[in-house]
C-alpha cells in the first residue's frame, strides 16, 4: 500500500451505526435514512441481538438508536447492560421513545443513555442528531493530545518516556488506595478525585508531568557527572517551562484536566518541608496532585538507571525514600506508599525488566 492511500486509510472517518428495535419498518425507515450519510447501519430486533453485535464488534460501533419497548431484552436493560460491560463513553447511544415522557428519559439518561428522539422519527431530525452524535463519539480524548510532546520527547529520549510511564502507573495505584481509604475514613485528606474520569485525568496529569524537559537543552539530561549551579537552575526550569505553557491553554480553556495537568508540571518538585522548587510551597499549599506523583517521580527516578549511576532495587529505593527523603513527602501520604511497598516494589521489579529489554533491542 503506498504512503499516501495508508494516510488516507488512517484519516478516514468511520460511521457505523447499530440500529435496535422491533418494528421491521422502524428498522427499514432508520437504515434507509442513515445510509447515505453513514459508512454502515447494522440492524438488531432485540436489545439481546444488539448486545451479541456489540460483543462482536465494539470497537467498530460508533452510534446506537434503540428502541425502548421490545421483547426478549428492551431498551432500558440494553442501555444498562452496555453501560457496566463496555464502561468508557462508546458506543453513544440514543434511545427512541414513544411519547417522549419525562421519566422514561430521565430513566434513560441515568442509565446512560447520551440523547433520545421521539418517534415517530423525523428523518431529518434522525440525520442530524446521528450527526451529532459521531462528532462526539469519534472526537478526541484531549488527554491523548498532551501526549504528543511527550511521545515527541521520548523519541529523543526513552528513558524520560519510560520514566513518565511509571510515574503515572505508581500515581494511578496510589491514588486508588488512597480513594478507598478515604471512602473507609481512614485518610483524611479530601481527594478531588471521586470517578473513573478523575482517575483518568490525574494519570494523565503524572504522564505529563516532566513535559517541560522539551525546552531545556539535551547537554544537562546527557551529562554524566554533577551538575554546576548554574546547570542545576537551567535543569529545575522544567517545571516553569512545562507549567507557562499549560497556563496558556488553561487560561482560554478552563478545564480540569488542564488544571491538573498544571499542579502536576508546576509543583511535583516541592517539598512538603517547603525546601522544593520552583516555589517553595509548603505543606498542604501543594496540591494534592503534586503530592502524589512527588513519591511516584522519585520512586522511579531512583529505581531506574540514570547517566550518572545505577538503578538502585526497589527495595533499596524505599530504604532511601524512608532515611534521606525526612521532609520531602506529605507525611500522611507517604504512609500509605510504605503500607503498601511490597505491592509497589514488584510492579516496578516487572515493570523495568520489559522496559530495560526494549531499551537494549533499541540500542
Ligand atoms: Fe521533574
Ligand atoms: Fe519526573
Amino acid at each position: 500500500m503506498s504512503q499516501i492511500s495508508q494516510n488516507n486509510k488512517l484519516l478516514h472517518i468511520r460511521s457505523n451505526i447499530l440500529a435496535i428495535d422491533d418494528d421491521p419498518l422502524v428498522r427499514k425507515y432508520v437504515e434507509s435514512v442513515l445510509k447515505p450519510i453513514v459508512s454502515n447501519v447494522f440492524l438488531s430486533e432485540n436489545g439481546l441481538q444488539g448486545i451479541e453485535m456489540l460483543e462482536k464488534m465494539f470497537d467498530d460501533i460508533d452510534v446506537v438508536i434503540v428502541d425502548l419497548m421490545m421483547p426478549v431484552m428492551d431498551g432500558f436493560e440494553f442501555v444498562k447492560h452496555v453501560r457496566k460491560r463496555f464502561p468508557g463513553q462508546k458506543p453513544y447511544i440514543i434511545v427512541l421513545t414513544s411519547k417522549g415522557e419525562e421519566d422514561t428519559i430521565a430513566q434513560c439518561f441515568e442509565l446512560g443513555a447520551n440523547d433520545f428522539l421521539t418517534k415517530p422519527i423525523s428523518g431529518k431530525l434522525l440525520q442530524i442528531y446521528v450527526k451529532k452524535a459521531l462528532s462526539i463519539a469519534n472526537s478526541i480524548d484531549p488527554g491523548l493530545l498532551l501526549e504528543i510532546p511527550l511521545r515527541l520527547l521520548g523519541t529523543r529520549d526513552k528513558y524520560t518516556l519510560f520514566h513518565s510511564e511509571n510515574v503515572k502507573m505508581y500515581t494511578s495505584v496510589l491514588t486508588k488506595i488512597l480513594l478507598t481509604k478515604s471512602e473507609e475514613g481512614e485518610f483524611s485528606q479530601e481527594l478531588p478525585i471521586s470517578s473513573q474520569k478523575n482517575i483518568i485525568e490525574l494519570e494523565t496529569a503524572a504522564l505529563v508531568h516532566d513535559v517541560g524537559k522539551i525546552a531545556v537543552p539535551d547537554f544537562i539530561w546527557q551529562k554524566p557527572g554533577r551538575f554546576t549551579p548554574e546547570e542545576r537552575n537551567l535543569m529545575k526550569l522544567h517545571t516553569t517551562y512545562g507549567a507557562v505553557a499549560l497556563e496558556r491553554l488553561l487560561n482560554k480553556y478552563r478545564n480540569h484536566l488542564l488544571k491538573l495537568c498544571y499542579e502536576a508540571t508546576r509543583w511535583h518538585h516541592e517539598r512538603w518541608d517547603g525546601k522544593g522548587y520552583p516555589d517553595g510551597l509548603k505543606e498542604r499549599e501543594i496540591p494534592i496532585t503534586a503530592r502524589i506523583i512527588a513519591i511516584a517521580d522519585v520512586f522511579d527516578a531512583l529505581t531506574t538507571k540514570r547517566i550518572y549511576r545505577d538503578e538502585y532495587t526497589p527495595e533499596e529505593a524505599i530504604e532511601i525514600m524512608k532515611n534521606e527523603e525526612v521532609g520531602h513527602f506529605d507525611p500522611e501520604i507517604f504512609q500509605i506508599f510504605l503500607e503498601h511497598e511490597r505491592l509497589f516494589a514488584s510492579i516496578a521489579k516487572s515493570r523495568l525488566t520489559s522496559q530495560l529489554k526494549e531499551i537494549e533491542q533499541t540500542n
